[in-house]
Order: C-alpha cells, then structure tokens, then sequence
C-alpha cells in the first residue's frame, strides 16, 4: 500500500457543499483519486475507525460528529503520499494550520476540521480497508 493515503471528506464539508473544491485542490496538488465513496457511518464504525482515540476526552463528541452526516472516504495516490496529504491539509487545529491549507481555508474548528488524513503508511492501508473491502479495491477500483 505504500504511496497510499486515506482522505475522509467530514460531515461538515458535505454539509458546506465544499466536495468539488477540496477535491479539486487534492487533485492539482498531484494526488490521484483511486477509490471513493460517500457513506454515512454508524457509531459502530465511527467508533472503531477513531479506536486509538478511545480514552481520549473528545471521543464520544468526534463520534458524534463523525455520524451526524454523510462522509466520502477517498483512497489516493501519490509519492510520499502520507506525509505530503498531511502538509495539503494542515495542522488538525485550524487556527494552527499554515495559510493556503485545506484546513485553513475551509475548518472552523478542531473538531469540525473539514478532512482527515492518514498519518503512517501502516495506518493508510488499515484506514483504506475500514472503507473499502480487499475485493472491492480489486474489483471495483483494479487495486
Ligand atoms: P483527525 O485527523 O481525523 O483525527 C482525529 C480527530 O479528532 C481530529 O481529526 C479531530 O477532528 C478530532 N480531534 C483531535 N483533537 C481534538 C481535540 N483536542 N478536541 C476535539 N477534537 C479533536
């Protein structure tokens, strides 16, 4: 999976109507689209797929958050994809994150923060996978 990176598009970029711009912006800062979707999860999968956050004190309320609308998880690739993701969007709090960032230009909060992104490699190829099942990549996406 290397040079993979999983992109959720949050409820609260849905809910602004920003799907065609973030992604145009993901798109021209040379990433690929290679599998997408638009889903609306379960406390159950919201839950598990912020399983390492489970003891922190914002957990139930990013649950919450992550259920209160539809998403589009988004499989894509570029080189160095984890970490050059993570530079497009910015620091998780927006009022943290560098001008010309996703998160700057379009996140009102920590919480509401528009777009998540993986951060290992390790952690891109499990995230895919939460979304998109091993036969689908194969079947639906050829991956
Ligand atoms: P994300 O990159 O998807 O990973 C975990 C998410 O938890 C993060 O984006 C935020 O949406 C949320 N989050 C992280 N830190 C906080 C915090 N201190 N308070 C509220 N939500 C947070």
């Amino acid at each position: 999976m290397g040079n993979r990176t999983l992109a959720i598009l949050k409820p609260d970029c849905v809910q602004k109507n920003l799907i065609g711009k973030v992604i145009t912006h993901i798109t021209e800062a040379g990433f690929k689209v290679v599998a997408m979707k638009m889903t609306h999860l379960t406390k159950e999968s919201a839950g598990g797929f912020y399983e390492i956050h489970k003891e922190r004190p914002f957990y139930n309320d990013l649950v919450k958050y992550m259920t209160s609308g539809p998403v589009v998880p988004i499989a894509l690739e570029k080189e160095n994809a984890v970490e050059d993701f993570r530079t497009l969007i910015g620091a998780t709090n927006p009022q943290n994150a560098a001008e010309g960032t996703i998160r700057k230009m379009y996140a009102d909060s920590i919480e509401a923060n528009i777009i998540h992104g993986s951060d290992s490699d390790e952690n891109a190829a499990k995230e895919i996978l939460h979304f998109f099942s091993r036969k689908e990549l194969l079947e639906n996406y050829g991956l």
